[in-house]
């Protein structure tokens, strides 16, 4: 991917470099039209005539650029499609100058820029608020700037605003002067910062405060929603306060803001003390919230609130180390949870939620390495994928592993320490950690750089061909790629860290940095290798040993996550057809039936994966078998209500247990889940745990006028988790006609723009819909380009739909009919290309199991 064409063009260059902004943004709520007043202060190395700087979107009414006393009106030229601007001069300016900038702008609403959303007021009313999303290359579009992460400046911000709404910034505010109508809010200077982290909200908010030492902590969202504030600002103090500890670094700003978003494209951004949430993403409350939505929330605030020290005060030097701030992000988010909230277990759920996510995205041919080139927005865009979060997250974890958690933790405040309100390069973090390493262990610090940076160039990831001959396990390695397992060899063998146990003894580590190694063994007990699963490969046993590691499972003498990598595997090499799906289930129902977590998780999932790309076949009575059993265990063991005390992991389990049952026609089930949808429709609380399953269920077993029943509720629901919940169900419907009605619905105006792809994404892993989802996508392409091919990942989203499907006339169509389209995001091309090779995997699937000619 990315990077064929190198656009130098698209480039700043060095020559000039902003000092700080001014910079006073009058807004407008009856013409949505903005004016600005902004005066940097550079500094130029070379003398020059012609100043360059990014803006995109916006209307120079002027610009003058002063130097050594002397002021000179600007020519204007603008680069529309290199989002910049040229100021030039007849004069040649160097040294510190001034450059003072009258410009326009519109507030719009497609979810970037300086953008506006809208929501209904208490009256009844439409109302607005305004609100930006900058990263990674939308400032330009709020003011003229020097839009780059390593261009560094302080900000002085001022806003004038209606006077009945207030203004935030990323800095609290130092005064406000009333103007008529309107006034004028000024806050305090920003340290230096990266433009991409700025932040602008105008709005009539309700908020919640708290203050913490010499902190305050504020959570805002639109009118009403208070009482759903609580629960992230008593997170958010705990996760800061964490922080400082683990980082030993104190939170830089005086004030940590979160603010719920009604139109939000992404889940959150970490804007500097001002940071931004999809509504579903931060709103929630103690009681009536599920616990996994608990955990959502909890974790996409430890997310944004990692970065307020790793990208926000330490800041990446380029954008092809995105993945140093999204990685890191990822990894601290499941720490700071698991320390603040030990009981929900998130170290185990990093497992089936962060190392599963990378363990599939990347073994792709159409993977790619961690680190890579970008030069354009379009570039940039691309990189925000599970490679850059799951992969980059995994390899943290390997490398704590591998460095210690001590030295890594040291070496985290050490590089954090030496860059604050600069920037850095992956090169200063190894170096951080190696000079941490030296003191205990200088053999191991000298190796921290080779082995990252082969994590980070290779592409893929390697699976260990193990095989036993007597007391020796013959050792090789390739990379994994599910479409091709019989692979190649790899040229350049990745390092690993080869843990494992003989018959369950405490446990032993050796470095395979070759392709083939022998490992000798002391006793002829079971050996389960990749023990603990920290470290990114599969691996493929001999049967004997399989069988014998399949035993263990079954006594309870394989935890949960151990057990996890080897269901994962093995139902890796079905999926790709190295095994047969039958060797896969034969192994689940002769031992993994009563797994632990996470292991159970899987197990549930990959299940529904084989109904629905079997679903049309004679091996579908096998696997409902296999399902019926495995669901009607869980719920012996769990029973049908929550109880007190309760494993987390269970009560997310019983959820999708139910609404397995649900699905696979279990009378019990059934009739719960109406007897708990009658409640919920008579205005009855239910558990939050189980209401999507109870939804899952009705959509699924109704028609049309469950359709009916179901979008009354959406429709005056008001809390964004219930909304989201049952905007979910219906992707569950099984008929034709209320399927395309369910289409239909998703891109109505009761929809939101940040919520239409939810529907047709359920849809497209529900097996009696799934032939339904390429037509509708080709029918409505016209529509989804129009509305989504903005600043925004949301279109990919329906690419990404094409994946389930496995038929050759599907694959075939896809690739036809956007051959013929032109100018395609790299987002999207990408996901494209990522679509078809699922789509040939699914085929090579069914035709591994004889499924098809
Ligand atoms: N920096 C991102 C937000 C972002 C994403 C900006 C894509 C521009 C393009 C933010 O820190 C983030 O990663 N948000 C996640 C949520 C998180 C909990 C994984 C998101 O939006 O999905
Ligand atoms: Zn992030």
């Amino acid at each position: 991917m990315v990077a064929k064409s190198r656009d130098s063009n698209s480039r700043l260059g060095d020559n000039a470099a902003p000092i700080s902004y001014k910079i006073k943004f009058v807004t407008d709520f009856e013409t949505f039209k903005f004016l600005g007043d902004e005066e940097i202060q550079i500094s130029i190395k070379k003398g020059t005539k012609s100043i360059k700087l990014n803006s995109n979107n916006l209307k120079l009414l002027g610009a003058t650029v002063t130097s050594k006393g002397k002021s000179q009106e600007c020519k204007i030229t603008y680069d529309e499609k290199g989002k910049a601007v040229s100021l030039a001069v007849k004069t040649p300016v160097s040294g510190a100058c001034a450059l003072s900038i009258k410009f326009s702008g519109i507030n719009n609403d497609d979810m970037y820029g300086f953008y506006r959303s809208e929501y209904k007021g208490k009256d009844g009313k439409t109302k607005y608020l305004l609100t930006t999303q900058f990263e990674p290359a939308d400032a330009r579009a709020a003011f003229p700037c020097f839009d780059e992460p390593a261009f560094k400046a302080k900000f002085d911000i001022t806003l004038v605003v209606p006077k009945e709404m207030q203004a935030i910034s990323n800095m609290p505010i130092k005064s406000v002067k009333a103007m008529g109508r309107n006034k004028e809010v000024e806050f305090y200077t920003t340290p230096k910062m990266s433009s991409y982290l700025l932040y602008l909200g105008v709005g009539q908010f309700d908020k919640v405060s708290s203050a913490s030492g010499r902190l305050k902590f504020n959570v805002y969202a639109t009118p009403g929603k208070a009482p759903l504030c609580r629960m992230a600002l008593s997170y958010a103090k705990k996760f800061v306060a964490f922080y400082e500890k683990y980082f030993g670094i104190n939170y830089p700003l005086p004030k940590v803001d979160l603010i719920a978003i009604p139109d939000f494209a992404a889940g959150a951004m970490e804007n500097w003390g001002a940071i931004t949430f999809r509504e579903v993403a931060i709103l929630g409350s103690e009681k009536g919230s599920a616990i996994s939505a608990k955990q959502q929330i909890a974790i996409t605030i430890a997310h944004e609130l990692a970065h307020q020290w790793f990208g926000d005060l330490v800041t990446m030097e380029w954008w092809n180390d995105l993945w140093l701030n999204e990685s890191f992000a990822t990894f601290m988010s499941y720490r700071s949870v698991n320390a603040v909230f030990p009981k929900w277990k998130m170290d185990k759920q990093y497992f089936d939620e962060v190392i599963a996510t990378a363990f599939s995205a990347d073994a792709l041919k159409t993977t790619h390495p961690i680190s890579v080139d970008v030069h354009t927005p379009e570039e940039i865009n691309e990189i925000f994928d599970e490679i850059s979060y799951e992969k980059g997250g995994t390899v943290l974890h390997m490398l704590e592993d591998y460095s210690t958690p001590k030295v890594f933790r040291e070496g985290l405040h050490n590089y954090l320490r030496q860059h604050s309100y600069s920037n850095a390069t992956k090169y200063d973090l190894w170096g951080a950690i190696r000079d941490a390493a030296k003191k205990s262990s200088p053999q191991r610090a000298s190796q921290i750089k080779a082995f990252a940076d082969k994590w980070l160039d290779y592409t893929g990831y390697p699976i260990v061909i193990s095989q036993r001959i007597g007391s020796t396990l013959k050792l090789r390695q390739v990379r994994f790629v599910v479409s091709n397992i019989s692979g190649s060899n790899p040229s350049k063998p990745w390092p690993i860290m080869l843990k494992y146990t003989e018959g369950g003894s405490d446990p032993e580590a050796v470095f395979m940095d070759k392709s083939e190694m022998d490992l000798k063994l002391r006793t002829s007990g079971m050996v389960k290798l990749n023990y603990g699963q920290d470290y990114l490969y599969r691996v493929k046993y001999d049967s004997d040993t399989l069988q014998g590691i399949g035993s263990a499972i079954k006594a309870g003498k394989i935890n949960g996550v151990d057990a996890w990598g080897v269901e994962d595997d093995l139902f890796t090499l079905a999926r790709g057809g190295a095994i047969k799906a039958n060797e896969y289930m034969k192994f689940i129902g002769d031992y993994c039936m009563d797994a632990d977590y996470p292991a159970n998780i899987g197990i549930n999932w990959h299940l529904f994966w084989l109904e629905s790309k079997l679903y049309d076949t004679d091996m579908l009575g096998g696997i409902k078998q296999l399902e019926l059993e495995f669901g009607r265990r869980t719920i012996e063991r769990l029973g049908w209500a929550k109880r007190a005390n309760e494993e987390n992991t269970d009560t997310m389990l019983r959820g999708l247990a139910i609404e397995a049952l649900g699905r696979l026609g279990d009378g019990k089930a059934i009739s719960f889940a109406k007897e708990k949808m009658e409640q919920r429709i008579s205005g009855n609380e239910i558990d939050p745990n189980i209401r999507s399953a109870v939804y899952y269920t009705y959509a699924w077993n109704g028609g049309s006028a469950e359709f009916r029943a179901l979008s009354g509720l959406y429709l005056k629901e008001s809390n964004p988790e219930e909304k989201r919940r049952l905007l979910q169900a219906f992707g569950s419907f099984t008929s034709e006609s209320v399927i395309k009605e369910a289409l239909a619905f998703s891109m109505s105006k009761g929809v939101r723009l940040q919520d239409s792809f939810v529907i047709p994404t359920v849809l497209s892993s529900n097996p009696k819909a799934l032939e339904y989802i390429p037509a509708w996508t080709y029918s409505q392409w016209k529509t989804l380009m129009e509305r989504y091919d903005i600043g925004t990942h949301m279109l990919q989203r329906f690419v990404d739909n094409f994946s389930s499907c496995y038929k050759i006339s599907d694959y075939n169509k896809l690739k036809a009919f956007f051959s013929k389209k032109q100018n395609l995001r790299g987002d999207v091309k990408k996901s494209l290309a990522q679509a078809l090779e699922k789509i040939e995997t699914n085929i090579k699937f069914r035709k591994a199991n004889s499924l098809d000619a």
